[in-house]
C-alpha cells in the first residue's frame, strides 16, 4: 500500500489531518466510480492507440479497472487516508494490484480532464433517469385529464372563481409544462453529450493521443472545442440543474393545486391514503405530505443552482479546487426531481377527483359574467360598455342580495341578452370557446393527441 498522494514527489511533508479532511471528497464522488473506471478504460485504448501501452498491458491495466470498481462497489475496497477522491482511489488500487504496469495509467491525463468526464457522463444518466419520471408524471396527468375531458370546474385567477374550463384542460396544462422541461432535457442533452478526456490538466499532451476517438468509445457525440474550456467549464452543469429547477417549479405548482383541491374547505378531490400522511397526535388528521414536500423541494432544488452559480461567477479559467463543489448539488438536483416526479405521478394517479362538487361549483353564476359581456359584444357593443354594464349590473344584484340567476327572461331582454339564463351553464360555456388551445372538448382532444406524441418513450 502507498502512503502518499499521487502529487507527492515534490512534497517533502505530507498534507496536514485539517487539511486532507478539508480537501476529502470520496463521500460525494465515489458515485462516480462507474464512470472513472469507463473512462480509465477508453483512456487506456488511446495510451495503446498511441503506442505507448502493449496490449498486454493495456488489458491488464483494463482487468484491473474493472477489479476495483467491482470491489468498490461490493464495498471490499479498502479506502486510504491518501485517496482523496475516487480518481486518486481507483489509480492506487490498479497501481497496487499491477505495480509498474499500474503506474502507466495516467500518463496523458490528469484529474481535471477526468472529473469533467466522469461528471458529465454521470449527469446524462441522471438526466435520462430524472427526464423519465418526468415524464411518467406527464403521462399520468394525460390519462387522468383524458378521464375529465368533459367535467367542468371553475377556473381560476388570483385563487377567486374565474370562467369554466375542464378538469381535462386544467391537467394538460400541467402536462404542457413538463413536456417542455422534457424538451430543455433533450436540448441539453446536445451541449453535455461532449467528452472532455484528453484536455489534460489543461493544454492535452505531448503523448498523441486522439480524444475524438475517446469520446466516441464513450459514447459521447464528440470531443471538447478547446482544452482549457474543458477543464474549466461546469456550465453543462449549470444547465441541467437549471433545467432541473424549473421542472421542480412545475412540480411544486402541480403540488399546489393538489393542496388547493384536496383542502376540506373546498373538497374537489382527496389524495389517496398511500399518499398522505397522519400526524403524531391529531387522530383524525390526513395530511398532505407528499405535496407539502413536492412544493419544499423545489426550494431546495433552486438553491443547488445558486450554490453552483455562486461558486463558479468570477473564477479565472483553468481548474481551480472551488470546482470540486460542483458535484453535490447537481447530483442532488437532479436525484431530487426524479423523487419529487416519481411520487407526484404515484399521487396523481391515485387521486380522487370529485368531479360533482367540480360540477356543483360551477353554479356560481359569477362565472359566467364574462360570457354575457361576450354576448353584449356579439350584438355590437363595445367590449369596454359591455364589461360596464355587465359590472353595473352584477353590482345593483349585488345590492338587491340577487345573481344573475335570478333574472328572468324579460330583464335579460331589457339587458339586451335574450340569451341570458342560457348562458349561465358549463356545458355551454365550455363547448362555445372553441379556439385550439381553448377548454373545448375537441379542443382537448387535440391537445392529449399532440401530447401523446411528444410524451411517447
Ligand atoms: N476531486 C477533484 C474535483 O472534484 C478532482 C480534480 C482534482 N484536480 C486537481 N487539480 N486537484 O474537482
Amino acid at each position: 500500500m502507498n502512503d502518499r498522494a499521487l502529487w507527492s514527489g515534490r512534497f517533502s511533508t505530507p498534507p496536514a489531518p485539517e487539511a486532507q479532511a478539508l480537501g476529502h471528497s470520496l463521500d460525494v464522488d465515489r458515485a462516480l466510480v462507474g464512470e472513472d473506471v469507463r473512462a480509465g478504460t477508453a483512456h487506456v485504448e488511446a495510451l495503446r492507440d498511441a503506442g505507448l501501452l502493449n496490449d498486454d498491458d493495456a488489458r491488464r491495466l483494463t482487468d484491473a479497472l474493472a477489479q476495483v470498481r467491482d470491489a468498490i462497489l461490493a464495498g471490499t475496497f479498502a479506502f486510504d487516508p491518501t485517496d482523496e477522491d475516487i480518481h486518486s482511489a481507483v489509480e492506487r488500487g490498479v497501481t497496487d494490484l499491477l505495480g509498474d504496469a499500474g503506474a502507466k495509467l495516467h500518463a496523458g491525463r490528469s484529474r481535471n480532464d477526468l472529473v469533467a468526464t466522469d461528471v458529465r457522463l454521470h449527469l446524462l444518466a441522471l438526466a435520462t433517469a430524472a427526464a423519465e419520471d418526468i415524464r411518467a408524471v406527464a403521462r399520468v396527468l394525460i390519462a387522468r385529464a383524458g378521464e375529465h375531458i368533459d367535467d367542468p370546474m371553475p377556473g381560476s385567477t388570483h385563487v377567486r372563481p374565474a370562467q369554466p374550463i375542464t378538469v381535462g384542460h386544467h391537467l394538460c396544462a400541467h402536462a404542457w409544462a413538463l413536456a417542455r422541461d422534457l424538451d430543455r432535457f433533450a436540448d441539453w442533452r446536445r451541449r453535455a453529450s461532449v467528452s472532455p478526456l484528453g484536455a489534460g490538466a489543461l493544454a492535452t499532451s505531448t503523448l498523441g493521443i486522439d480524444p475524438v476517438a475517446t469520446a466516441a468509445r464513450l459514447g459521447f457525440d464528440r470531443s471538447f472545442d478547446n482544452s482549457v474550456d474543458a477543464v474549466s467549464d461546469r456550465d453543462v452543469l449549470q444547465e441541467a440543474v437549471a433545467v432541473a429547477s424549473i421542472c421542480a417549479t412545475h412540480l411544486s405548482r402541480l403540488a399546489a393545486d393538489l393542496l388547493r383541491w384536496t383542502d376540506p374547505a373546498l373538497g374537489w378531490a382527496e389524495l389517496d391514503e398511500a399518499f398522505s400522511t397522519g400526524s403524531s397526535m391529531m387522530p383524525q388528521k390526513r395530511n398532505p405530505d407528499t405535496a407539502e414536500l413536492a412544493r419544499g423541494k423545489a426550494a431546495r432544488i433552486a438553491g443547488d443552482f445558486v450554490t453552483l452559480a455562486a461558486m463558479l461567477q468570477g473564477l479565472p479559467l483553468g481548474y481551480q479546487r472551488d470546482l470540486q463543489e460542483d458535484k453535490e448539488p447537481a447530483f442532488d438536483a437532479l436525484e431530487t426531481v426524479g423523487v419529487v416526479a416519481r411520487a407526484l405521478a404515484g399521487a396523481v394517479h391515485t387521486l380522487r377527483i370529485d368531479v360533482v362538487a367540480m360540477r356543483a361549483a360551477c353554479a356560481d353564476p359569477g362565472l359566467y359574467a364574462t360570457d354575457v359581456a361576450e354576448a353584449l359584444v356579439k350584438g355590437g357593443v363595445p367590449f369596454r360598455d359591455a364589461h360596464r354594464r355587465t359590472g353595473e349590473l352584477l353590482r345593483s344584484l349585488a345590492d338587491e342580495e340577487r345573481t344573475l340567476a335570478d333574472l328572468d327572461a324579460d330583464a335579460w331582454n331589457t339587458f339586451g341578452v335574450p340569451e341570458g339564463a342560457g348562458l349561465l351553464d358549463p356545458d355551454r360555456s365550455i363547448a362555445a370557446r372553441t379556439a385550439p388551445g381553448g377548454p373545448s372538448h375537441g379542443s382537448v382532444e387535440a391537445q392529449l393527441a399532440a401530447l401523446d406524441a411528444l410524451l411517447a418513450p
